[in-house]
């Protein structure tokens, strides 16, 4: 299958995984499950943590407030966005926008998992802890787990099945929209992966 099918199969599997206890509320709420965007063949993956008010509405990743910071950092370092691939641990929006609790992390994490695989990225960048400390555990780095704090713009190397990668873990967007020196902080995260 070609990338483009084995990520509508992602897709489609998620669209109708009734055994979430966030498709219920999906569904309620005439929301999408939100799977990722961007170039099937990126060099960087970014991963979020769950889809927001504004991402169930549209099912596109990081397209509210915490999207136009991570926008204008791209902008600043210079990567475009397209160029990118987008997407998040879970899948469908967590009520109230809660952290995700550790039996949503395990539901929807092998889709990211089989994302990752599919897209083959040279770098991983997990936004915020939830995702920074699920990829970190995935390739055995479990022991380097910090605060996001501390870790935020450091690399990390780590090996797949597909070859070597480096990850960098960044501070959750969200964390900056209204802390202007937050966003500075992460600016400075983004030129590490640049
Ligand atoms: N926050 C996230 O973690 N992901 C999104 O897609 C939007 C906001």
């Amino acid at each position: 299958m070609t990338k483009k099918e084995l990520l509508r199969e992602i897709k489609e599997q998620v669209l109708d995984l009734n055994e979430s206890p966030l498709y219920k509320e999906r569904v309620a709420n005439g929301a999408f499950p939100v799977i990722g965007e961007g170039d099937h063949d990126a060099k960087i993956m970014f991963i979020g943590e769950a889809p927001g008010a504004n991402e169930a509405k549209r099912g596109r990743p990081f397209c509210g407030t915490a999207g136009k910071v991570l926008d204008w950092c791209l902008q600043e370092v210079g990567i475009e966005r397209e160029s990118t691939y987008i997407t998040n641990i879970i899948k469908d929006r967590p009520p109230n926008n809660r952290d995700p609790y550790p039996d949503e992390i395990e539901l929807y994490a092998p889709f990211l998992d089989r994302q990752i695989n599919i897209i083959k990225p040279e770098t991983i960048s997990p936004l915020g802890r939830f995702s920074a400390a699920y990829i970190l555990t995935k390739f055995g780095l479990e022991k380097d787990i910090l605060p996001i704090t501390q870790m935020h713009g450091k690399v990390f190397f780590a090996k797949t099945n597909y070859g070597d990668i480096k990850i960098v873990p960044l501070l959750h967007p969200a964390a900056a929209v209204h802390n202007p020196h937050q966003k500075e902080t992460l600016l400075q995260g983004f030129k590490s992966i640049k």
